[in-house]
Order: structure tokens, then C-alpha cells, then sequence
């Protein structure tokens, strides 16, 4: 494979904000075709989003009455909602992603003051919330639209319906509050399912706004309800005799306490879907682009500050060309800034919370202590946890995910690469793996073998785009299916097949 056939993923989403790079790069945004994109200049933006007065005040969690009041009244709510036609909840939906980008300023704020969003990343997530709303409502129209006719080889008339389930429990976590609530959520309504939604504690405002959007684009109120508060109403809910079903993004470990909650409980089996974490590594060979690869480590392990699901945990480089990598990896990410979130030259924005920075900082004692440490960036005071690049030994030394902008490299010989496989497998995880090499029989070897629900060659690992790389992955990362993807929505649906002696 040639240096030259190896080129930068074009990003591809389908939601018409403007990409990031049509807001820096005005002679570039109709090269791309993205209409849009030339319409909203990056000064109006900030002075939009700056003009958004958010509201900071904590937000009371639910209590106990005002979680069941929501399962029972979202109960009551199903049967109308999943008798409404699937052609009128996708045009609901289509509806919903037209007033997110009407409302870009309103969102990005709220992802920057709540969440620590940089305007790219909010940007980025602003697109893909947009996107699961206009993907899930087509998907939607096609699987709900009408029955599929089955073959009749007796003569009878044989057809199989796609219908909601009943009230579906959707529980999402903080680093994606806008795309992975949104995502759930209008999963389970276009499915025909009423919903019952718990965001993550450290994010209810955004999931206000966003509950309040789908409203007034045309969601009943009976059929979609907002409980916020921890894991308490998390575990309050996902535990109720009522519900039909749980979709969960969030850590391993909370997704097995959901699993052993439903699995105790008497009546219905309910089914879980469950889209955990990952140590995701990257193979880098010895044939791979220096630069770029360089350019899509910083990427992956360093960009929304770490705190991606899918990012870069566990790099392993060849012995033969590692010094030079990890001397180009730690020059990039010498080139970040750390900071502000709603400055557009940050970034690396905060991470989410104290308790998040104390752990992360554990981590960091704990590598410096055994690891040897290539890199550590400068952090301002606050919530911030600056990049940090550690060579382990040994794989092994990483048994956890660590959610933070820390990177772990590890070297390999060329002849060991099977031991490197190993590893990765080792580790239990199945969510994402960057490969960098330019020798195609390498490439398919590692692909073959790799039971990871995300691989991507010669690019940085993150930013899946909704309908072009479906997300989600195996083992304890999930229980799939993928978000994003054509076989999503049958999850939340229940199946009929009707027999008709004719
Ligand atoms: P978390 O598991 O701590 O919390 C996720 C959600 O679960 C929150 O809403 C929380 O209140 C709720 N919860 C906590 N305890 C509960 C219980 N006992 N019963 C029911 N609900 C409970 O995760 P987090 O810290 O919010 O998010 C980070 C994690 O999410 C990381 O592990 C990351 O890898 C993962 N993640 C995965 C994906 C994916 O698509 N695979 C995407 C984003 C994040
Ligand atoms: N879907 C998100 C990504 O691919 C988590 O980075």
C-alpha cells in the first residue's frame, strides 16, 4: 500500500450544521458539498452562543412518587403511541432534528456550560443527535411502515408486524448528554415504545431542553417522560414490575448490575440493551505513517479530553520505529491547548467533575510510579487533567478503563504481533481498535482475528457517523446492537407473525 493511497477520513454526516472545518475553513465548505455550511459564519456563532444564559442552579432528582408517577402515566401513554403511525412518530422525529439546528447556539452552550463541551466536540455531537433523529426516523418508516408479507406455500396469507414493546427505561451517561440521550430515546419512541428517560446526574439540563424539544416537535407528552436524579432512580427504575425494556449506555459494571436486577425479577423477561466501555487499543507497525499516525493518537486518546467510549487507551508500536513515534505523539500533543471550553482555540476541554479528576489523578500517581513517563501536559487549576503519555512493561498493567486523556504505549516486536492480539483479547473488551500499517495482509490478519464491534485502518478511532459506521461492540462492551446502525430499531420492537387461513 502506498504512502500516497493513504488519505484523511472526509467527515460524513448527514445533519446539515456545519462541520467544524466549515466554520475555520470558508474556501473549503462547498468542496464537500455541504450546502450549509456557508450560511453560519464561526463570529455569529460564538456571539449566539454567548448571548444563551444557562442556568447552573442544581436541579432537584425525582423522588420516589415522581418516578413511579412517570412509569405508570408513561403506561397509560403507550397504547396510543404505538397505535400512532410510524410514518407520523418518524415525522415527529424529522421535526425534532430541524429544530436542533435552528437551535445550534442554544445546544452548544448548554453542551459547553454542562458538559465542558469544546465548540468542536459540541458541534460534533450537536450533528450526530441530529443525524439519530433523521437515520432512526427513515430506518423507522421502512421497518414500521407497514407488515412484511411472509411466503404463503400453504395457501395461507402469512404477514410479520414490528410494534412497540411497552414502556421502554432508557438510562444514558454524561459524555454524550445530547447524542447518546437523543439516540436512546428516539430509538425506543419510533419503535412505537413509550419512554421513560434517566439521564446521567451530572447532565439533566441538557436532557431538559431536549425533552422539552421532542415535545414540541410533536412526541406526546403521555408517550415520552423525564425522570433525573443518580443511580438510585436509575436502579429504582430499571427494577419496576412495569417496564418492557432497558436501554443503557454507561460503565460495565452498572450495566451488570441492570442485568442482575432484571434477571431477578418476576414476570416478563425484559430485554437489555447494553453499550458499555473499552480499553480500545491501536496496533502501529513499523510500515505505518509517522505523522499521521501521530496526528490520530492525539485524536483519539486525547480529544473531548479523553472521555469517549470509543478513545484511545492502549497504543502498541512497533520496537523498530517506537522512538520516533512516541517522540512525534508527545510533539503533538505538546501543540494542544488545555482550558476553556468556549475558547475556540481550546482543545482539551475539563473533565467532567472532581470526583472524575481525583481518579484520574490516582491513575497518573500510580503510572508515574510504575510506568515510565514519555509526556505530561500543563493543566490549568480547576477540573482540568492535562494529557499524559506513560510506557507500560506489559499490557497487563492496564486492567481497567481509564476515562481520561491518558495514553498508554506499549512496544512490540514485529514477530510477536499474535502476543499483542492476545492482549487485546485479554482485556475482555470489544468497543474499538485503530490499526496503522500499510502491508494489507497485516491489516485483514488483525481484522480477522479481532472480535471488536469498531476497527478502523490508517485514521484516528473515534467519531463514528451515524448510518456510515454503525457503533457498538462485544464482550464487556456490550451487548450490541449498534447505535447508528440498520439493525437498531428491531431491538426495541416486539415481533408479530399473523396466520391467516384464507
Ligand atoms: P455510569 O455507568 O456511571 O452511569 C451511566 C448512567 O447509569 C447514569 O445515568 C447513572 O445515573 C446510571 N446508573 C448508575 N448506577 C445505576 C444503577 N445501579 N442502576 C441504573 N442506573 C444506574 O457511566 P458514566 O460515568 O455516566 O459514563 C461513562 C461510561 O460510559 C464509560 O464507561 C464509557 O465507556 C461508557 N460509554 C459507553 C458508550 C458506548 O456507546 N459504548 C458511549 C458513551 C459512554
Ligand atoms: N460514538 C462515539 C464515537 O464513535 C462514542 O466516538
Amino acid at each position: 500500500r502506498p504512502a500516497d493511497a493513504i488519505v484523511r477520513p472526509q467527515a460524513a454526516a448527514h445533519s446539515k450544521i456545519p462541520l467544524p472545518g466549515d466554520l475555520f475553513a470558508p474556501e473549503r465548505r462547498n468542496s464537500r458539498g455541504v450546502e450549509f455550511g456557508a450560511r453560519l459564519a464561526l463570529e455569529q456563532l460564538l456571539a449566539d452562543v454567548k448571548a444563551e444564559a444557562v442556568d447552573l442552579k442544581p436541579i432537584a432528582d425525582a423522588t420516589p412518587d415522581q418516578t413511579n408517577a412517570a412509569l405508570a402515566a408513561a403506561a397509560a401513554g403507550f397504547a396510543a403511541w404505538s397505535r400512532t403511525p410510524a410514518g407520523t412518530r418518524a415525522a415527529a422525529l424529522e421535526q425534532a432534528a430541524h429544530l436542533l439546528e435552528s437551535r445550534s447556539a442554544r445546544f452548544i452552550a448548554l453542551l459547553q456550560a454542562e458538559g465542558g463541551k469544546t465548540l468542536d466536540d459540541a458541534l460534533s455531537e450537536l450533528r450526530e443527535a441530529a443525524d439519530f433523529c433523521r437515520y432512526y426516523a427513515a430506518q423507522g418508516r421502512k421497518l414500521f411502515g407497514a407488515d412484511t408479507a411472509m411466503p404463503g406455500p400453504t395457501g395461507e396469507s402469512n404477514a410479520l408486524a414490528m410494534r412497540g414493546r411497552g414502556v421502554f427505561v432508557a438510562i444514558s451517561p454524561w459524555n454524550f448528554p445530547l447524542a447518546i440521550f437523543l439516540g436512546q430515546v428516539t430509538a425506543a419512541l419510533m419503535a412505537g415504545n413509550s419512554v421513560v428517560a434517566k439521564p446521567a446526574e451530572q447532565t439533566p439540563r441538557i436532557a431538559r431542553e431536549a425533552v422539552a424539544l421532542l415535545h414540541e416537535a410533536g412526541i406526546p407528552r403521555s408517550a415520552l417522560h423525564l425522570v433525573t436524579g443518580d443511580g438510585k432512580i436509575g436502579a429504582m427504575l430499571t427494577a419496576h414490575p412495569g417496564i418492557a425494556g432497558v436501554v443503557f449506555t454507561g460503565s460495565t459494571e452498572v450495566a451488570r448490575l441492570i442485568n442482575r436486577t432484571l434477571a431477578a425479577k418476576d414476570g416478563p423477561i425484559v430485554p437489555l440493551i447494553a453499550e458499555t466501555g473499552g480499553i480500545n487499543a491501536m496496533i502501529a507497525d513499523a510500515t505505518a505513517l509517522p505523522e499521521q499516525v501521530a496526528d490520530d493518537v492525539v485524536t483519539s486518546a486525547f480529544r473531548s479530553a479523553g472521555q469517549r467510549c470509543s478513545a484511545l487507551r492502549l497504543l502498541f508500536v512497533q520496537e523498530d520505529v517506537a522512538d520516533r513515534m512516541i517522540e512525534m505523539i508527545a510533539g503533538a500533543a505538546r501543540e494542544l491547548k488545555i482550558g476553556d471550553p468556549s475558547d475556540v482555540a481550546t482543545h482539551v476541554g475539563p473533565v467532567i467533575d472532581l470526583e472524575a479528576k481525583q481518579r484520574l489523578d490516582a491513575h497518573i500517581a500510580r503510572m508515574k510510579r510504575e510506568a515510565r513517563l514519555h509526556f505530561a501536559g500543563d493543566a490549568p487549576e480547576g477540573c482540568f487533567v492535562a494529557p499524559h503519555i506513560f510506557e507500560l512493561k506489559d499490557a497487563g498493567q492496564l486492567t481497567e478503563e481509564v476515562f481520561g486523556p491518558i495514553l498508554h504505549v506499549v512496544r512490540y516486536r514485529a514477530e510477536n504481533l499474535a502476543r499483542v492480539l492476545q492482549a487485546i483479547e485479554r482485556t475482555g473488551y470489544g468497543l474499538t481498535l485503530g490499526i496503522h500499517s500499510r502491508i494489507d495482509d497485516t491489516i485483514e490478519a488483525i481484522i480477522d482475528r479481532a472480535q471488536i464491534g469498531n476497527v478502523y485502518v490508517n485514521r484516528n478511532m473515534i467519531g463514528a457517523v451515524v448510518g456510515v459506521q454503525p457503533f457498538g461492540g462485544n464482550g464487556l462492551s456490550g451487548t450490541g446492537p449498534k447505535a447508528g446502525g440498520p439493525h437498531y430499531l428491531a431491538r426495541f420492537a416486539a415481533e408479530q407473525t399473523v396466520t391467516i387461513n384464507t
